[in-house]
Order: C-alpha cells, then sequence, then structure tokens
C-alpha cells in the first residue's frame, strides 16, 4: 500500500492520546492504523480502493472482530463510490458484489459478516425510495456504516461497565492476544473494563499474554494499556499457569470472535488452554464481546471456521528463521473454548450466564429491542 503517513514513535514524549485504529476521512478515503508495526512505529495506511481494504484486512493491517467489521463497512463504501453505478440498481448489484468479496478476506470473526450483512440490508432498504439519485444513495451508506463505527464505542463501554462490576480494587486480571481500543473504534472489549477502572481510580493489576505466533498481546495489549498508564506486566503465554499458581490472578477476561449458540467460544489461539488453567486453579473465566459477536446461527464451536495462517509466522521470528526448512507446521489463527470452562459472557446488554443456550437467546432478543430513552 502506497499513501503513508509515517511517524517514528518516541515513547519518551508521547502524551496518552488512545490510538484510532479506523478512521473515515472527509476526502472519502479510509485511513487505517496499521497494526503490523506497532509498538515501534505508528503508520497510517490510507485506503481508496475495496481491494486495498481486503488486503488490508486480510494481512492485519487492521485487526480485532469489532475493527475487521468496521473496517469493511467502509470498504463496501469506497467499492461503490468507485463505480460509479450509472442506476440505483446497478448500484446495489456493485454494493453486494463488494460486501461478498470483503466477506473472504478472513473466515472466524463473525463480526466481519455482521456489519457487511448490515450494509447490504441498508442497500436494499434504500432501494424503496422513489427517484433517488446514485450519489445520494452513496451518502445513506456511509451514514450506515459510520453508524456502526460509533455505535461499537458506546456498546464497548458498556461492556466495561457489566465487566467492572465483577472486579474490585488491587484485583488481578489477566488477558489474552488484544482486546482492546486498538481491536474496536474505543475502549475494546476484554479492556474496556480496565479503562474504566483507571477513570475511576480503582487499581486493577492486569497481566497480558504475549501472544503466539503473531504477538498480539505483547505489541498491542501491553503498548496500549502501558500508554494509558495502566499497571501492566507483560508475561509469555507458557506463564500463565505460574502466575495462577502464585495467586496474582484472581480472573480472566478475554474477547471473543464468535460465540456459538451454546456458549462455546472462538477466541486467538491459547484461549482455550488458560480457560482450562483457570478452571483447574478455580479462577473464574470471563469472556467480553458485543452482541454482534452472538452467532446464533452456528450451533456449537466445532462448526465456527477457523483460520490457519502462513507458516511464517511459527518457523521465523525476529527478522530471522527460528524453525528447520521444511518442516511441517500447524498454524490455527483461533481455537474454541467450550462452554463448561466459560464463567459469563459480558456484553453491553448484560452478564449472560449458563445455561447459554437460553441466556444467549434472551441477550439476543433484548438486543433486537428498540433502545428505551
Ligand atoms: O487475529 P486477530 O488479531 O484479529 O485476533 C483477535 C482476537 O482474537 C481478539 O481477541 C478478538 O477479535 C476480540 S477483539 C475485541
Amino acid at each position: 500500500m502506497s499513501n503513508q503517513q509515517d511517524h517514528t514513535l518516541d515513547l519518551s514524549i508521547q502524551r496518552y492520546e488512545p490510538l484510532v485504529s479506523v478512521r473515515w476521512t472527509e476526502h472519502y478515503e479510509l485511513e487505517l492504523l496499521d497494526q503490523r508495526l506497532l509498538p515501534t512505529q505508528i503508520v497510517m495506511e490510507r485506503l481508496t480502493e475495496v481491494s486495498q481494504v481486503w488486503h488490508a484486512i486480510h494481512d492485519m493491517v487492521v485487526r480485532g472482530a469489532p475493527a475487521i467489521g468496521i473496517a469493511a463497512a467502509y470498504g463496501v463504501v469506497l467499492g461503490a463510490l468507485n463505480d460509479k453505478a450509472a442506476s440505483p440498481l446497478e448500484w446495489l448489484k456493485s454494493v453486494n458484489t463488494h460486501a461478498d468479496y470483503l466477506a473472504t478476506s478472513r473466515p472466524t470473526a463473525v463480526n466481519l459478516f455482521w456489519a457487511l450483512d448490515r450494509m447490504r440490508n441498508r442497500a436494499s432498504q434504500l432501494m424503496t425510495v422513489s427517484n433517488i439519485a446514485v450519489a445520494s444513495l452513496n451518502e445513506l451508506l456511509l451514514e450506515e456504516a459510520v453508524l456502526i463505527h460509533q455505535e461499537d464505542e458506546e456498546v464497548c463501554r458498556q461492556i466495561g461497565e457489566h465487566a467492572l462490576s465483577l472486579f474490585h480494587d488491587g484485583m488481578g486480571v489477566l488477558t489474552h492476544c488484544n482486546a482492546g481500543g486498538l481491536a474496536t473504534a474505543k475502549y475494546g472489549t476484554a479492556l474496556a473494563p480496565m479503562y474504566l477502572a483507571q477513570e475511576r481510580g480503582i487499581q486493577l493489576k492486569v497481566f497480558a499474554d504475549e501472544t503466539r505466533p503473531v504477538l498480539q498481546g505483547a505489541r498491542l495489549t501491553a503498548f496500549e494499556l502501558q500508554q494509558a498508564g495502566i499497571d501492566v506486566t507483560l508475561i509469555c503465554d507458557n506463564m500463565a499457569a505460574m502466575v495462577m499458581q502464585k495467586g496474582w490472578v484472581q480472573a480472566v477476561i478475554v474477547g471473543t470472535d464468535r460465540v456459538a449458540a451454546n456458549g462455546d467460544v472462538a477466541n486467538k489461539i491459547g484461549t482455550y488452554g488458560l480457560a482450562v488453567l483457570a478452571k483447574a486453579h478455580g479462577i473464574p473465566f470471563y469472556v467480553a464481546c458485543p452482541t454482534s459477536t452472538i452467532d446464533l446461527n452456528t450451533s456449537s464451536g466445532e462448526l465456527i471456521p477457523i483460520e490457519e495462517r502462513h507458516e511464517r509466522e511459527i518457523t521465523e521470528a525476529f527478522g530471522s528463521r527460528t524453525a528447520p526448512e521444511n518442516i511441517k507446521v500447524y498454524n490455527p489463527a483461533f481455537d474454541v473454548t467450550p462452554n463448561e470452562y466459560v464463567t459469563a459472557i459480558i456484553t453491553e446488554h448484560g452478564i449472560v450466564e449458563p445455561d447459554y443456550v437460553t441466556s444467549l437467546q434472551d441477550i439476543m432478543k433484548r438486543a433486537a429491542l428498540p433502545i428505551a430513552d
């Protein structure tokens, strides 16, 4: 990708300003923070083509379930703008084609498909407006993408409020991967209670798993929490058991890419092991997510498509080869934690507990209701 704004980060002089991972500009361009380069470089990619958005999602310039959905929604708008359709019907076809294309960028996070469905539905709805110009259709479609983006910030704040009700001053909390502001519009899901705790003077001691192989915990979670002045300690994934054994952790909280109808949870590889460890140590294991991550159409975790990524993520590190040539590699990006390990799922509409088949249906009904004033 060409249009870059490159700033090498000087941590010594940087004042805390939460980094924004997705931004729509007044010039009708999409800006994405290149998360692959953090924590040493802050580079905003400027995107004007739907194919650039596809690659940005696929190559993890933008990553984290909600942020992927937001970026894809803007991607549909870019595609429709560039197509310059001659009629509303042609415009609708173009919107659907771009949505179908973007849906092939990554398979696991259901927020991607949720956001694209919202864009498709809004486009179909707009077909009922008579004599509408294509330029107006584009503007109204952009409004939907902006809404998806803005709603996510408030949703994350609500998740944080509910999650914080489970935490208390001085508590040790362990998290995996990055489910923070970088993965969402703001606050994050699993990290939202940490930001709210800090606003209110509640001290939490956060442990961040480094999260092999892409190191979202070290590069992103440790970075964004440290920048915010939150007490965070970075550990390797294989240290979580010992940290629990020492009694330093009273809760585990993670994000998720998809929750199945029975409460099975897909999240970054390593999450399942952490859940088993938490159970063995009698520590609650919480999952924080917007209701847009709950997929009632997928009955159980074994039906969730799990992305497998390039072997290079495992055979190379620190710029050099760390495994023998021609070694066989298995590199699933996510795993599924069975529902029996999940103490509760924390959403913007409240905390969901087992039996998940019933409680998830109830929360989704609540999510569908119009918001009371
Ligand atoms: O491969 P990634 O970095 O996109 O994986 C991200 C995660 O697994 C997050 O925990 C999940 O998307 C929740 S983000 C609020």
